[in-house]
């Protein structure tokens, strides 16, 4: 298989592994922020690159009047988005398609987003470049990708020293946390992006709470465990993980409240 179908199947079943439809409400204000950062008029066409469950970007772009297609490598997380959909009474098209190659004419819509999924496509030069292409020119793209020494860019390091090391030729989610990496791949593309740095704050009632959600509903600990459980290396993951959380929280209360630093890359092609 191709490494590029192998890293899709992979992808697939670490994502539709947990809930991530119940996890997904962590980052729901970094989806808040980039269409308001973005700006949405009505009937503007919008694209959702790793939309999950679309619960953070391509629903809330549809309730501000958006045309909207998400697309993920993961389908089986359309039920819930489909399901989501339906509540908030909007009408959305979801796709079956790869950040990397993405199944639309060029210059297709005016706004192209990607919170947290486009950066797990393994060729970043090839996800970047898909991403200007469906764009319009005078839309706008924008992505978050957690930042490469906050709380998530950490945990990548921490799963990277426990886990089998990734096929030859995936780059490493976290160089999108990497400012200087961001502005080649898009260099690349032809275009100049744009970074802030943002802090989304996730909240649990205990630091156990934190542990037990994430080992239950976060796909890539599922995954893990599978392959650590029966190595007999999973406590000591947890344990490690433990300690990381304790690092990034700031409450003193006995709850946990993990300080997330991300980026947002603003592009205008
Ligand atoms: C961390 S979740 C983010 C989901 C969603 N954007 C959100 O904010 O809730 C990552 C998502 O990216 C998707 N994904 C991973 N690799 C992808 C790729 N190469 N192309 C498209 N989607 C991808 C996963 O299936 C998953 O739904």
């Amino acid at each position: 298989m191709a490494v590029a179908d192998e890293f899709r199947q992979r992808a697939r079943a670490t994502w539709s592994a947990g809930d991530w439809d119940s996890f997904s409400r962590l980052v729901t204000p970094v989806g808040t922020l980039i269409l308001d950062r973005v700006g949405i008029e009505p009937a503007v066409d919008l694209l959702d690159v790793g939309t999950g469950s679309g619960g953070n970007v391509a629903i809330p772009a549809a309730q501000r009047g958006a045309k909207v297609v998400g697309v993920d490598v993961t389908p089986e997380l359309f039920e819930h988005a489909r399901r989501r959909a339906a509540d908030a009474g909007v009408e959305i098209e979801w796709i079956e398609g790869d950040a990397q190659q993405l199944p639309f004419e060029d210059a297709s819509f005016d706004r192209v987003i990607s919170t947290f999924g486009a950066m797990f496509a393994p060729d970043h030069t090839r996800a970047a470049a898909e991403l200007v292409r469906v764009c319009r020119p005078g839309g706008r793209i924008a992505m978050a990708t957690w930042a490469n020494d906050g709380f998530a860019g950490e945990l990548f390091k921490l799963t990277g020293s426990f886990m089998p090391p990734a096929p030859p030729g995936v780059e490493p989610p976290p160089l999108w946390g990497v400012e200087a990496h961001v502005a080649e791949v898009f260099g690349a593309a032809g275009v100049s992006p744009s970074l802030t740095r943002e802090t989304v704050d996730f909240d649990f009632t205990s630091v156990e709470d934190a542990v037990q959600q994430y080992a239950a509903d976060f796909g890539p600990f599922v995954v893990a465990r599978g392959v650590l459980e029966p190595q007999g290396r999973w406590d000591d993951f947890i344990e490690a993980f433990r300690d990381l959380v304790l690092r990034f929280n700031p409450a003193r209360d006995g709850t946990a409240r993990i300080r997330s630093d991300y980026f947002v890359i603003t592009v205008d092609p």
